[in-house]
């Protein structure tokens, strides 16, 4: 596992943003796994720049997203699909077709958690992963407990997950306290991962993560058994691992 530390938030923006610019350098039609919230939304802004400035084109990337709530709409603000739209493929010429998040609406949610595994193998499979990494060590929505065998499927949100995320809603009562998800398998699918964390919040997480044992309860974990992860955190979310002295 390969760690970068940064100093500042910025700076792990655009070291992140600079390893995905270089794998679509490298490789245009590149099938991207594509993740929300807070912490990707800077880097998703420079690689928007990058593609202002003539340096990367989206024209062929395929995209899949780690999860979508269940019910909420594609226009539904908070919705993951719209949360890309607005952060990402609305400012680039990434051709919507070629653009997957979950289908949250989805009659048979087990079903839709196969066909989207389906279609990303039908894709040549993963080759640059983006994930965040939740307090509770989630990524995607795999909270802890979740099969490291799993693929797409439907969850029970936690109480702590629901606690971090209803801050993004009107009210907190909106919130969905289920979600469709990638799965632990759908992820360590990937032939590269690149792992962001940010802040204050991350920081006990990171280090049990990427140090602890790997167990199921703590869903990050596993990415210690993939062979191509880079972790890219500033100075507050790498805290306790300085403390450590484990870099
Ligand atoms: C969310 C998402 C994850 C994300 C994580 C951390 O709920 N489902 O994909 O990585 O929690 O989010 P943030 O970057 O806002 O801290």
């Amino acid at each position: 596992m390969n760690i970068i530390a940064t100093k500042t938030k910025d700076e792990m923006a655009s070291v992140a943003a600079g390893i995905f610019a270089t794998q679509i350098a490298e490789k245009p039609d590149s099938v991207l796994g594509l993740a929300t919230g807070e912490t990707p939304r800077e880097m998703y802004g420079e690689l928007i720049k990058l593609y202002e400035a003539g340096a990367i084109s989206f024209k062929d990337i395929v995209s899949f997203n780690l999860d979508e709530y269940i019910g909420l709409a594609p226009e539904h603000d908070q919705s993951y699909r719209y949360y890309m739209n607005d952060a990402l493929f609305n400012h680039i010429d990434i051709d919507k077709a070629h653009t997957h998040v979950p289908d949250g609406m989805a009659d048979d949610l087990e079903a839709e958690g196969r066909a989207y595994d389906d279609q990303i193998r039908d894709a040549g499979g993963i080759d640059m992963q983006l994930l965040g990494i939740g307090v509770n060590g989630h990524i995607a929505f795999n909270e802890p407990g979740t099969d490291f065998a799993s693929g797409t499927h439907p969850v029970d949100l936690t109480p702590s997950t629901i606690a971090v995320n209803s801050q993004y809603f009107a009210t907190p009562q909106e919130m969905p306290t289920t979600a469709l998800t990638m799965g632990l398998a759908s992820i360590m699918g990937a032939k590269k991962i690149v792992l962001i964390a940010s802040g204050p919040s991350k920081a006990e997480i990171l280090d049990e993560a990427l140090f602890g044992p790997v167990t199921p309860e703590v869903p990050a974990s596993i990415l210690q058994q993939h062979p191509d992860v880079t972790v890219i955190a500033d100075e507050e979310a790498l805290r306790v691992i300085h403390e450590k002295d484990r870099l």
